[in-house]
């Protein structure tokens, strides 16, 4: 057991609950998963019998009403069995049950929390678009009001899991061609599938997360009741930012549970693995590597679980946030990297899990905000004295 990690019982619990979880239903079938890009819908109702959909929601709402450290340590472990099945968890988590719990009204969190919180729906987010990546407020989607409601039309692209979602909190642009607002003329609505215009659109073929199904969207003279939109209709881009703080938290401990599976694998061949008449962990080469790999991971999740502890708090952690993201993404990059050297040549094959893991890392450097992106919303932080 790793002394640095001070587990509650109630967080021990939840780690022997996803350990369990992995070994039975997603270590055995994750390496398949990824070579048929298979997304397993039953997945979802088996989390959300677990709570694993409602980690952060009041119980009120069938929630487990747990903080965000014991909510990072679950992701984590989820993560390590198979990364897709990991961002499921953190985009649910993340982001729309945490807009619609902040931002929605009465109505609307009786109407979804606690279908998201039991698994019944599976939730999206929909922010970026075919042209409009990093600079999300250069979005094009439009909507349009149409007396109580709102007529919606444009693209949304990389929205993970968006062709199986019950609910998509989608931005779009409520300000007029003629009179463009930047970042303040974009609200955001709640979406379900079966609004009329509504439609899956391109299915992307990735290098990793595999199993982790990535779509575009396509509204097309979509009508959305007024009801489905989400606090002010200039406000949507700043719940989304705010939102993102969490979601870039999520996407930290992702890249943390990769990144241990490929410590755990390295290390275990190199004890096992004989060269020149011993095990190849008794040359200093490779021992240097387990040490930077182990430092590293440890150091990721000290910051994870002290900026998380922090959120817990109700303290403001924006740029820390990133700068978890940042380590902890480009530490899986570098881990997973140096995972496939030690096992050479094997690891180069699709015979052993570090390969898997390695195009696995990739994508968290890029979704949920670039690692240029994180660096300009620590950088700017740091202008204004603070990090
Ligand atoms: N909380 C609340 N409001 C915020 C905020 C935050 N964290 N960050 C910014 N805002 C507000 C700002 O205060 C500003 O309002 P004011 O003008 O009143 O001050 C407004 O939003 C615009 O902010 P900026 O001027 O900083 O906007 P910008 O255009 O310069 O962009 C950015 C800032 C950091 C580059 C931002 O666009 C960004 O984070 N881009 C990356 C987008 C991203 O992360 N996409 C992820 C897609 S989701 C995904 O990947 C999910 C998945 O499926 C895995």
């Amino acid at each position: 057991m790793n002394p640095l990690l001070h587990l509650t019982e109630t967080q021990g619990a939840i780690l022997d609950t996803a350990r369990a979880f992995c070994a039975a239903e997603i270590a055995p079938f994750a390496a398949q998963w990824d070579r048929d890009a298979h997304f397993d819908p039953t997945l979802v109702g088996k989390l959300g019998e677990l709570g694993f959909l409602g980690m952060m929601l009041p119980e009120a709402y069938d929630g487990l009403g747990l903080d965000a450290v014991t909510y990072l340590l679950a992701l984590e472990e989820i993560s390590a069995a198979d990364a897709s099945v990991g961002v499921l968890m953190s985009v649910h988590n993340s982001l729309p049950s945490q807009l619609i719990l902040k931002f929605g009204t009465d109505a609307q969190k009786a109407e979804f929390l606690g279908p998201l919180a039991r698994g019944e729906i599976l939730g999206a987010f929909a922010l970026s678009e075919p042209d409009a990546g990093s600079d999300a407020a250069s979005m094009r989607a439009q909507a349009v009001r149409d007396g109580d409601g709102w007529i919606l039309n444009g693209t949304k692209a990389w929205i993970s899991a968006g062709g199986h979602a019950g609910v998509i909190l989608a931005m779009a642009r409520t300000d007029t061609p003629d009179a463009r607002r930047g970042s303040k003329g974009i609200g955001a609505f709640i979406l379900t599938p079966d609004l009329p215009g509504f439609k899956v659109g391109k299915k992307e073929n990735k290098m990793g997360l595999r199993a982790s199904e990535t779509v575009q969207l396509v509204f097309d003279n979509m009508r959305v009741p007024g009801c489905r939109l989400l606090g002010d209709p200039a406000q949507g881009f700043a719940y989304a930012l705010q939102t993102l703080e969490h979601g870039r938290l999520g996407i930290a401990a992702q890249a943390l549970g990769i990144a241990r599976a490929a410590f755990e694998h390295a290390a275990a061949y190199a004890a096992e693995r004989q060269q020149f008449g011993r095990p190849i962990g008794e040359f200093q080469g490779i021992q240097f590597k387990l040490a930077d790999m182990a430092t590293r991971i440890n150091a990721a999740r000290s910051l994870i679980h002290a900026t998380a502890a922090a959120k817990d708090r109700g303290l403001p952690v924006g740029e820390y946030a990133s700068m978890c993201k940042l380590f902890a993404t480009e530490t899986a990059m570098w881990v997973t990297t140096q995972a496939i050297q030690v096992f050479g040549g094997y690891g180069y094959t699709t015979d052993y899990p570090v390969e898997k893991l390695f195009r696995d890392a990739k994508v968290t450097e890029i979704y949920e905000g670039t690692s240029e992106i994180q660096r300009i919303v620590i950088g700017r932080a740091a202008l204004k004295g603070r990090g």
